[in-house]
């Protein structure tokens, strides 16, 4: 089956001011009651990374985890989380990040990832970057290296896709919403 845009464009739903005035929310939930559409963007991100040297995904919480863990069964790579603080049992590390409003952090375990490491961050959306970049951030700490970071859709008007690739991390994504 062939990666379809629109197909997978028309199965994504946006929730007009959610969760707050202003804001465009594009719900990525119905993706995974349609297996034609979960088996197009599935696939097209396997296919990307079957013959790379990546060695990790790390994804992240929580929407990350659901495409993210697919990935991994199929590349047969191991999967390591990045999650919102404080969820993490044994010796972790964090990094806090800007939102729009406010802050937030993410965590890792300390042995997740380790020198010599090729990482592929994974995401289901790209907005300010804060979250990828914080991961990018806690993995470079640990002595890994991020190849590149990935994400189902792009919000390019937020840059943060931009952002993110002026770090030095190249940026994949299959949709970008203006
Ligand atoms: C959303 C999304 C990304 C992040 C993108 O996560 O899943 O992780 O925001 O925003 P940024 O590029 O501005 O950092 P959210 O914190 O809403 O968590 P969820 O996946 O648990 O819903
Ligand atoms: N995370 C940050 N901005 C978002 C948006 N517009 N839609 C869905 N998830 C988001």
């Amino acid at each position: 089956m062939s990666y379809d845009e629109c197909y997978v464009k028309s199965v994504i739903r946006t929730i007009p001011d959610w969760p707050e005035p202003g804001v465009q929310f594009r719900d990525i939930t119905p993706l995974f009651k349609d297996p034609k559409a979960l088996r197009m963007i599935s696939d097209a991100f396997i296919q990307r990374y079957i013959d790379s040297d990546i060695t990790h995904i790390a994804c992240i919480d929580a929407r990350g985890f659901l495409i993210g863990s697919i990935m991994s069964y199929h590349l047969n790579l191991p999967l390591v989380l990045v999650r919102k603080k404080g969820k993490l049992p044994g010796e972790t590390i964090h990094q806090e990040y800007k939102l729009e409003y406010g802050t937030a952090t993410v965590e890792m375990q300390v042995d997740a990832v380790a020198e010599g490491d090729k990482v592929l961050v994974f995401d289901d959306l790209i907005a300010t970057g804060g979250t990828i970049l914080a991961a990018c951030s806690i993995i470079k700490t640990l002595g890994a290296t991020v190849s590149e970071a990935a994400a189902l859709i792009d919000l390019p008007d937020l840059n943060g896709s931009q952002k993110i690739q002026e770090a030095g991390v190249p940026v994949h994504t299959l949709l970008a919403y203006e």
